[in-house]
């Protein structure tokens, strides 16, 4: 089997809705890796890219949080409605989705303007 060419981690990380980081996947069905998955599989694309449920990613006040490897892209606020331009543009065609990736001041960085106002 060839090498995969692309790992998508899709955070499904559940908390209970009184948690102010807040969650992910809130209703825990797993929709929106689902969605990667589906849209993955009408491109002829699953062996070569991996959609995986991940955990928490940490950004979880950007959250639904997507990274895609090796480039280490991360997007926020995704919707499964995106999902398809994101295969598009990014996977197939190597242009990352400028309007729906995360601000590098946001990633790993002890506070934003989202982690003290939750912003969405
Ligand atoms: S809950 Fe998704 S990044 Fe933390
Ligand atoms: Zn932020």
């Amino acid at each position: 089997m060839a090498k995969f060419e692309h790992h998508i981690f899709i955070c499904t990380n559940q908390r209970p809705p009184e948690n102010a980081r807040g969650s992910c996947d809130s209703e825990g069905l797993g929709a929106l890796q689902l969605a990667f998955k589906k849209e993955l599989s009408a491109r002829g694309l699953k062996s070569k890219v991996r959609a995986n449920r991940a955990g928490c990613l940490d950004q979880c006040e950007h959250g639904p949080t997507v990274v895609i490897y090796p480039e280490g892209i991360w997007y926020g606020w995704v919707k499964a409605e995106e999902v398809a331009e994101i295969i598009d543009s990014h996977i197939i065609n190597g242009k990352p989705v400028e309007r729906l990736r995360l601000d590098n001041e946001c990633i790993n960085t002890p506070c934003c303007d989202h982690k003290t106002e939750r912003k969405k």
